[in-house]
């Protein structure tokens, strides 16, 4: 059961998806994406997560079932449309599908741009996005000539700059060097701190254990499993799932668990440091009773 206890800002319900070769791509998922909170969808190569993301923000229609924001089934008109993206940013895997080019500044400012808003204002976003994502000395250069990584945090910015009530990113630290990739994800908490939902795909364990609210599973165009990390972390038949294996920390709680070392008050260790000072209680304890004993 998901302890997790908050309202829905976007309900996939029953969506079942085909491109137009006909690959189904996803086949009846329906979940809820709670509101201001992190949700990390996981699953291997073709399982269907990025079409998933690209239903949030109406670039792809349902076949069958339907997409709700706040509850109101998501309509593809132009002007619905406009104004769903406006509400659901989407950064894309690939950051040139997403970048238009000129100047850093230029591409992040094409956004409020569209949105008819007046230039200061314009400047301003443009500003704020870029001083969150930490490049705001990048402003002057030319997109084409940044690294992957500078690229993808221009893509980030430029999302942002769209002020979206909730943010998705398809594997968004796929790419980056961990420090880029931790830089990132922090700025996403900031983002979920001040009440913005955000979405990632993700094939890193680690950062789906450590950093998301909450866990989506999904394998050939179903969602498997939902819930918190630790719940989708506890559950041993959720590991077939896990593309990229389950973090060492969960590897070696399910290995003590199995052989009843770990004590059943104590939770699964969402990342290394904790899974040490779970271990470092568990020396203690086993310590002292050794003492008493001797
Ligand atoms: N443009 C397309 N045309 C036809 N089939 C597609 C297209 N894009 C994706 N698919 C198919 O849809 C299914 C789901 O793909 P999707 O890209 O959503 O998976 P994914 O979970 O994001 O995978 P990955 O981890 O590799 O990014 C796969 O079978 C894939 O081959
Ligand atoms: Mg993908």
């Amino acid at each position: 059961m998901d302890v997790l206890v908050t309202d829905t800002v976007l309900s996939v319900q029953g969506v079942v998806f085909a491109y137009p070769d006909g690959t189904c791509a996803l086949r009846g998922v329906s979940l809820d994406i709670p509101r201001g909170r992190k949700t990390a969808v996981l699953g291997p190569n073709g399982a269907g997560k990025t079409t998933l993301l690209l239903h949030l923000n109406g670039t792809c229609r349902p076949l069958r079932g339907e997409v709700k924001l706040d509850g109101v089934p998501v309509s593809y008109g132009r002007r619905e449309l406009a104004r769903l993206r406006q509400a659901v940013g989407v950064v894309f895997q690939d950051v040139d599908l997403q970048l238009l080019g000129g100047t850093v500044f230029q591409d992040v400012s094409f956004g409020p741009m569209n949105l008819g808003l007046a230039m200061p204002e314009v400047k301003e976003r443009v500003a704020d996005a870029l001083e969150r994502i930490g490049i705001g000395h990048l402003a002057s250069r030319p997109v084409h000539s940044l690294s992957h990584g500078e690229k993808k945090m221009v893509a980030v910015a430029g999302a942002l700059a769209l002020r979206p009530r909730v943010l998705a990113l398809d594997e968004p630290t796929a790419g980056l060097e961990p420090r880029a990739a931790t830089q990132l994800l922090q700025v996403l908490d900031g983002l979920a701190a001040q009440g913005t939902t955000v979405v990632i795909s993700t094939h890193d364990a680690d950062i789906a254990l450590s950093w998301a609210d909450r866990l989506v599973v999904m394998e050939a165009g179903s969602v498997v499993c939902t819930g918190s990390p630790r719940e989708v972390y506890a559950a041993r038949w959720t590991e077939g799932y896990l593309a990229s294996g389950p973090p060492a920390a969960v590897q070696i709680y399910w290995f003590l668990r199995e052989r009843g070392l770990w004590p059943e008050m104590l939770p699964v260790p969402t990342d290394l440091r904790q899974l040490l000072s779970h271990l470092e209680l568990l020396a203690g304890a086993g310590g002292s009773r050794g003492a008493e004993r001797g």
